[in-house]
């Protein structure tokens, strides 16, 4: 299995894509080569298409790898907007904050350095957008403390839930049974909360998008 969509589909939305950002598309190329798992550019372009519509104040990313969803998310932002940006690994911090200071976001961009599970429930602040985009097994306890933190009619955008087409596959790799097992024990609660309005659209590799209530 290799994603959600057949190679033909894959190819053609290829074909039509009109990126010339060549920051973004050095860091595709860095998280390919380096297997990072970055959102797939089709969502990305997904994400920034909603930052762009909903005009979010304030957005909260959890797992930054090495910025490319922060820095697309900037992107979108308009002026006096900003985006905190969660993340434990210092090796990654060390490559987004090369990648922020290249992007020219060093304004609106704020690394957050540490466990989101720490860190999530002494923030201060309530956030417009949030992007969960951590490890699988912590989906639940980071989908929780997202709620708390986020605005009434705030959005949230989270990665993987179709888990590279194994969540909705009877065959399943062994080295994918236990994340494929959290991710869909995670799509039955989010699906189930009644804090949110929620949904799963099949970009990428599966977005889940809830607005809370
Ligand atoms: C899938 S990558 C993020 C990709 C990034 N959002 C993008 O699309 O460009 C996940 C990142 O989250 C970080 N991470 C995972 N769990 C975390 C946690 N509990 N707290 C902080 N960072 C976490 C990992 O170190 C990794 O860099």
């Amino acid at each position: 299995m290799n994603g959600i969509l057949h190679n033909s589909q894959i190819k053609y939305l290829e074909s039509l894509r009109k990126e010339k950002n060549q920051l973004i598309l050095k860091m595709e190329e860095y998280a390919r080569k380096n297997n990072v798992p970055i959102l797939d550019w089709k969502a990305a372009e997904f994400l920034e298409t909603l930052v762009l519509a909903l005009r979010p104040q304030k957005v909260l990313e959890i797992g930054t790898a090495i910025a490319y969803s922060s820095i697309r998310i900037a992107c979108s932002l308009r002026n006096d907007c900003s985006i905190d940006t969660i993340e434990k690994s210092k090796d990654n911090i060390e490559l987004a904050l090369k990648n922020i200071e290249e992007s020219g976001f060093g304004d609106k961009i704020n690394i957050v350095k540490g466990d989101a599970l720490d860190i999530i429930p002494n923030l201060e602040e309530k956030y417009d957008f949030i992007f969960l985009d951590a490890d699988k097994e912590d989906y639940k306890k980071l989908f929780d403390y997202s709620v708390e933190k986020l605005n009434k009619d705030g959005v949230l955008f989270i990665d993987n839930l179709l888990w590279k087409g194994y969540a909705g596959s009877a065959e399943i790799p062994e080295k994918y049974i236990n994340s494929t097992e959290s991710i869909r024990n995670f799509n039955q609660y989010f699906l189930a909360s009644n804090q949110l309005f929620s949904t799963i659209v099949p970009i990428g590799d599966g977005i889940g998008l809830g607005v809370k209530q």
